[in-house]
């Protein structure tokens, strides 16, 4: 069962940014886009780049070291549907950002 851990601060997340979090042996990214926060797995399932260190423009970032893009908000790819990023839940309350932990 998942619960909602405080990961982050909006402080850490203006709009547009990311930020790398890791808890409990998983490596999250956290984005704001435009004011939405989302969550998915931080590591590339490539060859392990660290999503949140990518260009994020809209909704897609862009890995750092080879360039596999990710919908920030489904973890859908256009390299196709076999692969996908985790996506994790994710609440505000003031200025924390909650992420639902598996
Ligand atoms: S590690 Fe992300 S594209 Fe290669």
């Amino acid at each position: 069962m998942s619960r909602f851990v405080k990961l982050a601060t909006l402080q850490e997340l203006p709009p547009g940014g990311a930020k790398e979090v890791e808890f409990e042996g998983r490596v999250y990214a956290i984005f704001n886009v435009d004011g939405q926060i989302s969550a998915i797995d931080g590591i590339c399932p490539h060859q392990g780049g660290p999503l949140a260190d990518g260009a994020l423009e809209g909704t897609t970032v862009t890995c750092p070291w080879h360039g596999w893009q990710f919908d920030v908000m489904t973890g859908k790819t256009p390299l196709g549907p076999k692969i996908k990023q985790a996506v994790y839940e994710v609440k505000t309350e003031g200025q924390d950002v909650l992420v639902a932990v598996p």
